[in-house]
């Protein structure tokens, strides 16, 4: 399975489009969202290699660090703060290409430049974000936010 994830070819949305169906089989024999959560961050690293990859889930008024892939992050981060709570605090998902220009932006690492946040529904609701940081400028676009909205739509 680990192997057939890896693929290094093709254009990003190629990749993307042969991650979608081997994430929706990872995901369908498990029900237990941690493990879920850490295997999709896992897939998109090792597909991807982006900087960091990992998830927030909404306890109470705040954000509190859940699997992830790459350097040690923030573990907690409230309602409207910085890309991620923003993301959940607007319902929608955020693209930034410089995060330096975003007001409020939460730096873990000085080495991410691009973000993107994408929230994760559960009964219509907000349960978690999905971050993305990489070491480019620019690196995200529709294309991620289409499909990294799908992966995040098969959690639940
Ligand atoms: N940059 C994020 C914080 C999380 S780290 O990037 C892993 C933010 O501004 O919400």
């Amino acid at each position: 399975m680990a192997e057939s994830i890896l693929n290094i070819e093709g254009s990003r949305e190629e990749q993307y489009k042969n991650l979608l169906p081997q994430v929706k089989a990872l995901l369908a024999g498990e029900s237990n969202t941690i493990a879920n959560m850490a295997n999709v961050a896992a897939a998109l690293k090792e597909t991807f290699n982006f900087f960091w990859i990992g998830f927030y889930l909404v306890e109470n008024d705040e954000l509190v660090l859940g699997p992830f892939q790459g350097p040690v992050a923030c573990t907690r981060i409230p309602f409207g703060k910085g890309v991620c709570g923003t993301s959940w605090k607007e319902t929608r998902i955020v693209i930034v290409e410089d995060v330096d220009q975003f007001p409020g932006h939460i730096a873990c690492s000085s080495l991410s430049k691009s973000e993107i946040v994408v929230p994760v529904f559960k009964d219509r609701r907000i349960v978690a974000v999905l971050d993305v940081d990489s070491t480019n400028y620019a690196d995200f676009n529709e294309t991620d936010a289409h499909y990294l909205k799908e992966i995040c739509g098969c959690l639940f």
